[in-house]
This record gives C-alpha cells, structure tokens and sequence, in this order.
C-alpha cells in the first residue's frame, strides 16, 4: 500500500476521511504516523483511536524554525513515508522538509488556488463576494498556496453563507476530492509536466 504520514492542527475531518477510506483493502493506502505543531486537538485524537502513531512537534520548543523544520523533516521520514499531506497543518514548512519531500508533500486549501491562498481561503473567498469557491489539493513548492494543482472541486457560495457554513460546505466537497486524488494516486501514481499534474506514473512513486 501507498504509505501516507499526514499533518493535522486541527479537527482532523480530511486525515478522518482518509483513515476511514483507508480501512478497506482495496483503497491501497495506510496513514503510517499522523503529526501535529500542538497537542489537545481532535485530529490526534482520531489518529489515537485508529491506533496510528503520533508526534507533535511545536516551533515554539525549538531555538529556531529551521531546527523546528528539520525534526519535522527527520520525524516523518522515519515512518518512510511516499507521500506526505497536509490536512489543515497550519504551518509553512522550510527548506529542509521541503527537499526531502519535493514533489511527493501535498496541502489541501479551502478556496480555488490561485485565487485566495494563506490561512483564511473561506473567508476571504465570502468577502470578495465570488459566487463559487471550493477546495484545491496541490503539490507544495517554495511558495504560498501556489504550487502544481492535483485536483479542484467547486462549491457555490449562497446568499445567507456566513465564514461557518461556507468553510463547512466546501469541507465536505473537500474530503471527497482528497479521498478520490490520494485513492487514484495510489493504484496509477502521479507526474509533472511543468506545472502540470498528470495520473500515471511517468516517474514511479518511490
Ligand atoms: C481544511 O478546510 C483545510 O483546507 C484548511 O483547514 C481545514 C482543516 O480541517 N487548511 C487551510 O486553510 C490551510 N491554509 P480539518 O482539520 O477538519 O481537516
């Protein structure tokens, strides 16, 4: 099976659909550690449950990002994993993390990139009074929200939609897109084409 280490800071609704995808055989896929940038949030909780390993690793315990960055880095690859998603992990990655898990580290966003990227895609996607939004599941690069899209997945925004309803709308449309895209990645792997993200393994997943 595709071996998954995904990063939470928060309820954990995607890394639960995941796991729930992940309980039948043919989905393929294992979430092998489940890590965390704070403790007492549910998403842990769900991985406990599930009896997935944890670890929790706060920038605030370390002298500096980088070295922050680096046991990151060091944490998720001991579990070896041949995709890394973030699933409302809601830290920048650095240097480190990032060249160890170039091209295979993932981060579902909950507005259509690269419209209203950072950390708040529902609501500013609602004050710009755009009338569909929706979730967008990416390839991290160096940047903000900009890198190589794997899959999009559209939501309307309705007249009475308040930050909440919004976010919870796309939530769900979100799940099912993250749970297809790590589903196909899986049985047929995934490519580059420059900023293109093609099914099929041209270069073979580890
Ligand atoms: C998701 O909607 C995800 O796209 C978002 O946080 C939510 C986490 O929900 N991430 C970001 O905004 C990243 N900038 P969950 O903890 O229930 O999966």
């Amino acid at each position: 099976p595709l071996r998954l280490v995904v990063l939470v800071s928060g309820t954990g609704s995607n890394l639960q659909a995941l796991l729930d995808a992940c309980a039948e055989p043919a989905y393929a896929t294992e979430v092998v550690a489940v890590g965390a940038d704070r403790d007492g949030i549910l998403a842990l909780e769900r991985a406990e449950q599930a009896q997935i390993p944890t670890f929790v690793l706060k920038v605030e315990d370390f002298d500096a990002r980088e070295a922050w960055d680096s046991a990151l880095m060091e944490q998720t690859a001991a579990y070896a994993p041949d995709l890394v998603v973030s699933a409302g992990f809601m830290k920048l990655v650095g240097a480190s993390f990032l060249a160890r898990f170039a091209g295979r580290f993932l981060n579902t966003h909950p507005a259509l990139l690269p419209s209203f990227p950072g950390m708040h895609g529902a609501r500013d996607a609602l004050e710009y009074g755009v009338k569909v939004t929706g979730a967008t599941l990416f390839v991290v690069d160096e940047g903000v929200d900009t890198g190589a899209i794997v899959a999009q997945a559209v939501v309307p925004v309705e007249d009475d939609d308040t930050e909440e309803t919004l976010h919870e709308r796309i939530k769900v449309a979100e799940r099912r897109m993250l749970v297809d895209s790590i589903g196909r990645i899986a049985r047929e792997g995934f490519h580059l084409d420059g900023r293109r993200v093609r099914f099929g393994a041209a270069r073979p997943i580890q």
